[in-house]
């Protein structure tokens, strides 16, 4: 009989650059949502990922902080979930190395996300930056989670975690570990860049313009919006009329997603009128909903020894879960005096 798990859900951002509109509503948004009575939630800012390609350590620092802050200021109560950074809990790291040696060259061979990364360049890129997935499967079931919020992009990723846990449990014979279910990113998630709307809004774009970053105050926020590249007609009142019109099926993607609406429910409303009068309805929105995020991170920035506290403590509520598993982990592979 199959084992039941706990309903657990993990999820992890990498501190290697600024916050975007893109992070709060394809990931931090949900995490806050997922937070509650249904889950117990793990939200883990992965230091040691970041690593995997080069990293200025004092940027690493600043954007765990500013990442931990802006978790914080989104709604994550670090009561209520379980957050911290990865590198404070070597049981990420030990189990990770048992997956080295469960996961096969052929299967990492076949990550895009390491061919995308790594580029023409394969053998001049970190022995980190291929065994990645990994480290991120060990990242996962060193809590037994079940749940994975994660962006499309990552949906690879879990889908190897998954083939992981049940190689091992197949070589060792045993149910130890879940087969983790991803939770993927709704269309509606999915932000695209302000200025192109074919690609998805980056930190690593060179135009500021094309992104509203976390950090962003309310006149940054609004001449973004402001900016924003449009086509010349009128909104749809129609999911339809958005077809090839990906600037407008972005606005209205992150107008719906901003109101906790729908796409539907929101073209209901704003069909018919032109972007001029539509986008300062959705700079109004965008500023009340994002501007005292960006003032409590800057707030809880100017209290570093506040939020290390916080991970501090985090890292010490996760290692009294991750331990236990990992020791069993141990047992299972034969390890003497674990
Ligand atoms: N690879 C993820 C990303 O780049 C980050 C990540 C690391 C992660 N470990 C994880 C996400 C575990 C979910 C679960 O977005």
């Amino acid at each position: 009989m199959a084992t039941t798990f706990t309903p657990r859900v993990f999820s992890g951002i990498q501190p290697s650059g600024g916050l975007t509109l893109g992070n709060y509503l394809g990931a931090i948004k949900r995490f806050v949502d997922m937070q509650g009575a249904e889950f117990e939630t793990i939200y883990c800012m992965v230091d040691l990922h970041a690593i995997t390609v080069w990293q200025d350590p004092a940027d690493l620092r600043k954007n765990t902080r500013e990442l931990c802050a802006g978790f914080i200021a989104s709604g994550i109560d670090p009561e209520s979930s379980v957050l911290f950074n990865q590198s404070q809990v070597p049981e990420h790291t030990q189990l990770g190395w048992i997956f080295n040696t469960v996961a096969r060259m052929g299967w990492l061979n076949r990550m895009t996300q390491f061919k995308d990364k790594a580029g023409k360049n394969r053998e001049n890129s970190s022995v980190g930056l291929f065994a990645y997935p990994a480290l991120m499967a060990a990242d996962i079931l060193v809590y037994h989670a079940t749940h994975v919020p994660v962006g499309e992009d990552q949906k690879q990723h879990v889908e190897l975690t998954r083939d992981i846990a049940a190689k091992f449990n197949h070589d060792y014979g045993v149910d130890f570990f879940p087969v983790t279910e991803p939770v993927i990113e709704g269309a509606a998630t999915r932000v695209m860049s302000l200025r192109d709307g074919s690609k998805k809004m980056s930190k690593s774009d060179p135009s500021d313009m094309s992104r509203i970053n976390m950090t962003d105050d309310a006149d940054a926020i609004a001449q973004k919006i402001r900016k924003a590249r449009t086509d010349p007609d009128a909104l749809p009142s129609e999911v339809d009329g958005l077809k090839d019109r990906p600037e407008a099926r972005n606005l209205v993607n992150i107008f719906a997603a901003m109101n906790d609406s729908t796409v539907e429910a929101v073209l209901a409303d704003v069909g018919g009128k032109q972007f001029s009068e539509f986008k300062p309805l959705l700079a109004d929105l965008a500023v009340a909903k994002l501007s005292p995020i960006s003032s409590e991170m800057a707030r809880l920035m100017e209290h570093q020894d506040e939020i290390d506290k916080i991970l501090a403590r985090g890292a010490e509520r996760a290692r009294a879960l991750a331990a236990p598993i990992l020791k069993q982990t141990y047992e299972i592979v034969g390890m003497v005096g674990a």
